[in-house]
């Protein structure tokens, strides 16, 4: 069963006067209740609100805990999402997260423990009417071609592995999600997302409206899509551009961070200068003359021949509109060392090949000293892309950022 993977619709409620204590603050009786509203109102919007009712069935609670992290008032509207994290035979476990619509702050968890019974209240095989809900089948394949989820008018392709807690690796310029194939399969206990950004790799490439705000919200999206709450958020260069953004506009919803091959710095008047000149070049040579000026800097002096014409043939394929956006919305970002100090307590790792020449090694000594409590780790013999250069070792370090971090975060039912 695809248990936890996939999602209900999410529910958007408002906070009613009448919903509130004498302090002004939602109620938490009245929070119950908005979470039960949101999951007779989820199946509403999907299979009917009487449901279990057509297969003589009810769900009985047995057991719920809640979690209150931010105070609602009045006239807020609570985006609600449900996922079922387990499945039995005759009971699941459903997990609902309250955020702000308008901001996404978490307000609220709870996990409740449903029973299926009958009319004389005896427990009762969950229906597969009401199974196939709960926990369809799940359409994201765990081999083979990539899953493709429309957001915000496009669709993306997406490599989904696994389950548990996820973790969203985020590709660099002008590559794509096969930036992580030795990563995918590799962290049993983790779910792997891996998508290509919209206009690169097998995604859809519109001709405009690239920016790194959209490129995040574009990922938000997919997790809402996917089901999936938080993440550990892995970004290499251009990804790591991403990452901050996600940062600066989704911070609820990431519990761990791998900045691998970046900067924070914005572009230099040069710099800029210089995507300019891609651009044009771009117009000259399309993506395959991008490629050829790219791929000498991309790789360590280690590289071999076979991984040279593979990184090569992963750029010139992408889509040249997309390769435009990039490079405009890279020109474009903002400045990121700001955020750096506001990062303190998010569990942090920076990862930089040793022979990196475009974001050398001492730019992501920068980061990791700039974020307080940030571990560094330095992978001998790669270049600009160490997840393929020297998977083992970058996989060991991430590894072992993931397992310190399981004594630190909570870890979803
Ligand atoms: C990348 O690898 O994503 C790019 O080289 C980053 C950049 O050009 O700034």
């Amino acid at each position: 069963m695809g248990a936890g993977r996939v999602t209900q619709p999410p529910v958007i409620l408002s906070v009613y006067p009448d919903d509130c204590d004498a302090f002004g603050h939602l109620n938490q009786a009245a929070f119950l209740t908005l979470f039960e509203r949101a999951r007779w109102e989820a199946l509403a919007l999907g299979p009917g609100m009487d449901l279990f009712e057509r297969a003589g069935v009810w769900p009985a609670v047995r057991r719920a805990s809640i979690d209150y992290q931010a105070p609602a008032f009045p006239g807020q509207r609570l985006r609600f999402q449900q996922v079922v994290t387990r499945l039995g035979r005759t009971s699941f476990t459903m997990r609902q997260v309250a955020r702000r619509d308008l901001d996404e702050t978490l307000i609220a968890t709870l996990e409740s423990v449903f029973v299926c019974i009958d009319r004389s209240g005896s427990a009762v095989a969950v229906p597969p009417s009401v199974a196939a809900f709960l926990a369809p089948a799940p359409p994201l394949m765990d081999a083979g071609p990539p899953h493709r989820v429309a957001v915000h008018g496009v669709e993306l392709a997406l490599d989904d592995r696994g389950t548990g807690p996820a973790i969203l690796f985020i590709h660099g310029y002008p590559l794509d999600r096969t930036l992580w194939r030795h990563q995918l399969d590799a962290f049993p206990g983790w779910r792997t997302l891996a998508p290509d950004l919209r206009g690169l790799g097998r995604s859809d490439a519109p001709d405009l409206g690239y920016s790194m705000a959209t490129y995040a919200d574009d990922l938000v999206a997919l997790l809402d899509l996917v089901g999936v709450d938080d993440v550990v958020l892995c970004g290499l260069s251009m990804g790591g551009y991403v990452a901050f953004e996600f940062l600066r506009r989704h911070r609820p919803r990431v519990r761990g961070l791998v900045l691998v091959d970046t900067r924070a710095s914005a572009d230099s008047a040069e710099g800029r200068k210089g995507r300019e000149t891609a651009m044009a070049d771009l117009r000259d040579g399309g993506p395959p003359l991008i490629a050829e000026q790219m791929l000498p800097r991309l790789l360590g002096p280690k590289a071999s021949d076979t991984l040279r014409d593979e990184v090569r043939s992963m750029m010139a394929s992408a889509p040249a509109a997309g390769v435009h956006g990039a490079l405009a919305a890279m020109r474009d970002r903002p400045d990121s060392t700001g955020l750096l100090p506001s990062l303190s307590g998010l569990p942090t790792l920076v990862v930089v090949g040793a022979e990196d020449r475009l974001t050398p090694p001492r730019d992501a000594e920068a980061i990791a000293k700039a974020i307080p409590g940030a571990r560094l780790a330095v992978i001998p013999d790669a270049g600009h892309l160490p997840p393929l250069e020297q998977a083992e070792a970058f996989n060991g370090q991430l590894r072992s950022f993931l397992d310190g971090m399981a004594g630190t975060v909570s870890v979803p039912g």
